[in-house]
């Protein structure tokens, strides 16, 4: 027996505070009976609905991968070994694929997920969810370069980007926020400006942040407050 706001919280789709706030509003019932207490143990195998919809038995999985280098963001290539190669057997039949992908030879947050329409508005640039690289370059990068990447950069095939924020660090290095995922971005923007990435790696997606405990090819599940935020984020934008 498990706790139904557990339960109905591991589906991915609420929070265990707004499966709380369902169940006080009569809007949850368990074997046809309206739940009583969100608190309340239920048999897992148990017929769930929410406003009298069936949960399904498919469940909504999220999950945070560091990616190495030399691994595409794909669920499957005739050639080359992609990022669901990492991931055990019983993860690679539930219809995960990278939210937004990142370059073969680019490092760093990966989010695999099921969630179609969740991905889909993180990746949309109407929601602008920001996204956070790490970038170093084959020489230094100038203030003329974080006024251009400022201004809404022009590619060298004439495709303009929206604004985006470079930030010089001291030492090596700088970090580049943007609210869009065009093909290979940050290596043409950074082509626009003469210069050419020698190394990238993605730190953030709108709210969520590379766990520093996850090693290269390490992945781990998201926490019921990271997916709470990744949700939000993709609804305010
Ligand atoms: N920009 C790039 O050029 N490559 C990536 O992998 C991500 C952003």
């Amino acid at each position: 027996m498990e706790r139904l706001d557990k339960i109905l919280a591991n589906t991915g789709r609420w929070s265990r505070r707004e499966v709380r706030e369902l169940v006080r509003a009569g809007r949850v019932t368990v074997d046809g009976t309206v739940a009583a207490a969100a608190d309340g143990k239920c048999d897992p195998a148990a017929a769930f609905a929410v406003d009298g919809v069936p949960i399904s038995g498919e469940r909504l999985v999220y999950l945070m991968l560091h990616k190495p280098a030399g691994l595409i963001s794909a669920t499957e290539d005739p050639q080359k070994a992609t990022v669901l190669e990492l991931l055990p057997p019983h993860l690679r039949r539930v219809g995960l694929f990278p939210a937004g992908r990142l370059d073969r030879d680019t490092e760093g947050l990966l989010l695999l997920t099921n969630d179609g329409p969740l991905a889909h508005r993180l990746l949309s640039p109407r929601w602008h969810v920001d996204k956070t690289y790490f970038v170093r370059t084959d020489g230094p990068l100038s203030e003329a370069d974080r006024a251009a990447f400022a201004a809404g950069l022009v590619l060298e095939d004439g495709l303009r980007c929206l604004p985006a924020r470079l930030e010089l660090l001291k030492g090596d290095g700088a970090l580049v926020t943007l609210q869009e995922g065009k093909y290979h971005q940050i290596k043409r923007m950074t082509a626009a400006r003469g210069r050419r990435v020698v190394y990238l790696k993605r730190l953030s997606m709108g709210p969520l942040a590379l766990d520093p405990a996850l090693e290269p090819g390490q992945w781990r599940p998201l926490s019921e407050d990271e997916r709470t935020a990744l949700r939000a984020a993709a609804k305010n934008g």
